[in-house]
C-alpha cells in the first residue's frame, strides 16, 4: 500500500517551561487516513505536544505543519478551524447543555453562517441550522448515544461523557482528531469498547491522533505508534515494531509487565 500524504509533521519541535524541556527535538508526522498512537509514561509530554499541535502552547523551537501550513502563532480558534479538533485529558463538556446542544455547538463553530444571516433569520440560516441537526444526529449515533441526545450532558455516565466529548470533536469536522487519554478512567472492558469505537471514527474517514499510557490498549487499534519518553522521542514504528524495541521495552513496556504478573 503506498503511503498516503503526511496531514500534519511535527518538525524538530522544542518546548521548554522554564529549566524544564517537555519537549525536545521530537519530529514526526500524521498520514491522512491513519491512527497513530503518541504514547509514554506519564509526564512524557504527550499532552504538551497536542497543546502545541493546537495553539495552546507555542514552540520553542520548531515547527508543527498541517496540510503543509505552519502553524505557529496562530490562535486556537484558527487552528479549529483549519481542522485540528481535539478532546482534552479532563473532561471538558457544558454540563448544563444537552447531550444535542453539546454537539451542535461543534458544528457551529464552523458554520459559514454571518451575523446578518443570523441576526434576521435568513433562509440559508434555517437551512444550515437544520443541517448542523442532522449532522449531530448522525455524530451521535456513530459514538453509539443517539438515544440520549436530548439529556443534560451532567446525567451521562462517565463513559457516555468521553463518547460526548469525541462527539463534540467530530462535529467541528475536522480532517485530524486529537484524542488526549479517551479512556482516562475505564475499567478493562470499557476500555476495549472505546478502542473499537476510535477505529469505527477513523472508518468514518477521519485522521486519529491518539494518546494514550497504556500501552497494550494502543496495540490493537493503532497503524502507528510513537513513543515518548521525558520529551524525546525513542521510538516509532508498527506496533508488532514497537512492541519488540528494546528501548521502549526498558523504558516502558517492562513496567507494565511486572505490574501485570
Ligand atoms: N504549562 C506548563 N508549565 C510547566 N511545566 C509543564 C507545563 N505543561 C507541562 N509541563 C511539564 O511538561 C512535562 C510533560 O507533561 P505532559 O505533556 O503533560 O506529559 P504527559 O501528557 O505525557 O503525561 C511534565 O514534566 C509537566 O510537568
Ligand atoms: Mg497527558
Amino acid at each position: 500500500m503506498p503511503e498516503s500524504r503526511a496531514v500534519l509533521e511535527v518538525d524538530d519541535v522544542t518546548i521548554r517551561f522554564g529549566g524544564l524541556t517537555a519537549l525536545d527535538s521530537v519530529s514526526f508526522e500524521i498520514r491522512e487516513g491513519e491512527i497513530l498512537g503518541l504514547i509514554g509514561p506519564n509526564g512524557a509530554g504527550k499532552t504538551t505536544c497536542f497543546n502545541v499541535m493546537t495553539g495552546v502552547y507555542q514552540a520553542t523551537s520548531g515547527q508543527v505543519r498541517f496540510d503543509g501550513r505552519p502553524l505557529t502563532k496562530l490562535k486556537r480558534h484558527k487552528i479549529t478551524q483549519l481542522g485540528i479538533a481535539r478532546t482534552f485529558q479532563n473532561i471538558r463538556l457544558f454540563k448544563s447543555m444537552t447531550v444535542l446542544e453539546n454537539v451542535m455547538v461543534g458544528t457551529d463553530a464552523n458554520s459559514k453562517v454571518g451575523f446578518f444571516d443570523a441576526l434576521f433569520r435568513l433562509p440559508r440560516h434555517r437551512r444550515t441550522e437544520a443541517e448542523s441537526l442532522a449532522r449531530a444526529k448522525e455524530i451521535l449515533e456513530v459514538v453509539g448515544i443517539k438515544a440520549r441526545y436530548d439529556e443534560l450532558a451532567s446525567n451521562l455516565s462517565y463513559g457516555d461523557q468521553r463518547r460526548l466529548e469525541i462527539a463534540r470533536a467530530m462535529a467541528t469536522g475536522p480532517k485530524l482528531l486529537c484524542l488526549d487519554e479517551p479512556a482516562a478512567g475505564f475499567n478493562p472492558a470499557e476500555k476495549q469498547k472505546l478502542m473499537e469505537l476510535i477505529r469505527k471514527v477513523r472508518d468514518e474517514g477521519y485522521t486519529v491522533l491518539l494518546i494514550e499510557h497504556d500501552m497494550r490498549l494502543v496495540m490493537g487499534v493503532t497503524d502507528r505508534i510513537v513513543v515518548l519518553e521525558f520529551g524525546k522521542k525513542i521510538a516509532e514504528g508498527s506496533p508488532a515494531e514497537i512492541r519488540d524495541n528494546p528501548a521502549v521495552i526498558a523504558a516502558y513496556l517492562g513496567v507494565d509487565e511486572e505490574d501485570a504478573s
